[in-house]
């Protein structure tokens, strides 16, 4: 297989940490290797496979020399500016931040769902939201079989989905500190608040769990409605959808098709206390799904319970993931 040139920008932060640690564990053909950040982090030292690498700063010059693939994970802002400028000089860039997602020309990619968007990219490619894409991998096989008409997201969603501001307004929160990140604390609270508020009263982070979902299944009609909620819990996002059918099912086979679509586990035994838990789904790169139940309130629903580690499935790992299809594609 074709080795790569590979250059993670925003390597410093809590997503492009667990990229080198995604990178390392899967073992990617990688020849030569860069770590790029701000001016903040240039200089600073980070260890990849054995070996110490320079932080570089992220300028108008870092795609000057051949890279392939670059991972992108350090805000809308920056991602506007470089990503473009690395396109034009033929790398691929697989953006995690919300600034190429609804672009038309951009595709927006879960490994598992839409792995054949792939091949209309223009050398951006967009890494979806991290609620958007647990849920994905959920919805895609039952959209398959049973046709989805509306969808209900609840999310309980870690402060890691904030970044390391996130991470510290607990920590801190919790030994009686004011939040820096978050407008209220988050210690011993929940926040129905996530990204900005919008004309239509929706948070940003509901709107792109609406307009992704649609995006990624194909379904620009699709129903679809969500509440977005930050926990105080570090590590994993859990998520209630309620999901109503075209088609009506028997709740068995929904069990049993969930079990074996790519990138789930069940973990649906209420009689023994079994179902995802956050705890359990961090530092793993699966989509834990259970709680599975006919919604007796409508003709052909179902509610269920899935859980994923946000800066793995939700971020890092999934954008490996389009690293590997891009490998492949270009091999
Ligand atoms: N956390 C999540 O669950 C999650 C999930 C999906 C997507 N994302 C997205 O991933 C991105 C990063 O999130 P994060 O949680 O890793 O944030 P973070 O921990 O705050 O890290 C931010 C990273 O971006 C770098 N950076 C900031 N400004 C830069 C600039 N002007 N030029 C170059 N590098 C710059 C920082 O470098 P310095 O060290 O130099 O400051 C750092 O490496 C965001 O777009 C976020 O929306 C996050």
């Amino acid at each position: 297989m074709r080795k790569v040139n590979l250059a993670v920008v925003g390597a410093t932060g809590m997503v492009g940490r667990t990229f080198l640690k995604v990178l390392e564990e899967r073992n990617l053909p990688i020849e030569n290797f860069y770590v790029m950040a701000s001016s903040r982090s240039a200089g600073n030292k980070l260890t990849f496979m054995g070996r110490e690498y320079t932080v570089e700063e992220l300028n108008e010059h870092s795609f000057d020399k051949p890279i392939d693939i670059a991972l992108f994970s350090a805000g809308g802002t920056t991602s506007a500016k470089f990503a473009p400028v690395a396109a034009e000089h033929g790398c691929v860039v697989v953006d995690n931040s919300a600034q190429w997602r609804q672009d038309p020309k951009v595709p927006l990619i879960v490994p598992e769902v839409n792995p054949e968007d792939i091949s209309w990219n223009s050398g951006i490619i967009a890494n979806p939201n991290c609620s958007t894409i647990q849920a994905m991998v959920v919805l895609k096989p039952l959209d398959d079989k049973y046709k989805i008409k509306r969808v209900v997201y609840s999310t309980y969603q870690a402060v890691s989905g904030a970044g390391i501001a996130g991470w510290k307004d607990l920590e801190n929160g919790l030994k009686g500190e004011a939040p820096k990140k978050f407008p209220h604390p988050i210690a011993n609270n929940c926040l129905p608040h996530i990204d900005v508020f919008l004309e239509n009263d929706y948070t940003k982070e509901e709107m792109k769990m609406i307009w992704e979902t649609r995006k990624i299944l194909h379904h620009p009609d699709m129903r679809v409605t969500a509440t977005t909620v930050r926990v105080p819990v570090f590590s994993s996002h859990s998520e209630s959808i309620n999901i109503e059918f075209e088609n009506p099912f028997d709740i068995k086979d929904v069990k049993e098709l969930l079990a074996g679509a790519p990138g789930i586990v069940l973990q649906d035994d209420p009689a023994h206390d079994v179902y995802p838990l956050a705890v359990d789904a961090a530092g793993k790169d699966d989509v834990f799904v259970g709680r599975i139940r006919r919604d007796e309130s409508v003709e052909n629903g179902i509610n269920l319970w899935v859980v994923a580690d946000n800066i793995r499935k939700g971020a890092a790992t999934n954008a490996v993931q389009i690293a590997e299809l891009l490998i492949k594609s270009m091999n």
